[in-house]
């Protein structure tokens, strides 16, 4: 089994990307992560489309056909998820073969706010509703007062964060397996 992660975030130090990189040290066992790159994915537009799909867009959609389950970890911007994440989703939902049709995914968030991503969050599954993602929706888990959870290199020091990623992870593997059955 194998679960791929996605920040919405480009930022090097960035809480999200490192709320998934604690995903990968608290896994089920026998299950594997790795971390998706939006860094290359350039802005979404038509007549690129038409010319053949961008290779870093490309990429991110055979990661995601090819993952069990995915885990987006989402910034909130301005009550809503950053531009970076929708482009990213936009580019890897055109058709053919839409990726997330009936992918389990699993969305946390991180923020220095007392809101913990929330309302991103929500706006992130509506998202999902069109594409037929199916969103875990529960445990939630928001990250609030994110700084003070993390390390200054990034690691996670929150034991109830930890285990409730920890829930997170064995609900969006159980549910993988079940759809695999
Ligand atoms: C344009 C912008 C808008 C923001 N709006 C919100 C917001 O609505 N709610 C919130 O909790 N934090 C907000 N923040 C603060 C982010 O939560 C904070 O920068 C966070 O560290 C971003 O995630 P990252 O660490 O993964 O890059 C905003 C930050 C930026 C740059």
């Amino acid at each position: 089994m194998h679960i791929l992660g996605i920040s919405g975030s480009l930022r090097q130090a960035s809480l999200n990307t490192a709320a998934l990189r604690a995903c990968a040290t608290l896994l089920p066992e026998g299950v594997s992560f790795s971390l998706a790159d939006l860094s290359d994915i350039p802005v979404y537009n038509e007549d690129l489309r038409v010319h053949g799909l961008p290779a870093s867009v490309q990429l991110l959609r055979e990661q995601i056909s090819a993952a069990d389950a995915i885990v987006i970890a989402t910034p909130e911007y301005n009550y809503s998820f950053p531009g970076v994440l929708k482009n990213a989703i936009d580019w890897a939902s055109r058709p053919p073969d839409q990726p997330f049709d009936g992918k389990p995914i699993a969305i946390i968030g991180a923020t220095p706010g007392g809101l913990g991503t929330s309302r991103a969050q929500y706006q992130l599954r509506q998202v999902f509703i069109y594409l037929n993602g199916h969103v875990l929706n529960r445990p939630e888990v928001m990250i609030s007062a994110a700084p003070s959870k993390f390390d200054t290199d990034g690691k996670l020091i929150d034991e109830p964060t930890a285990e409730n990623l920890r829930k997170l992870l064995t609900v969006l593997c159980d549910t993988a397996r079940q759809q695999k059955v």
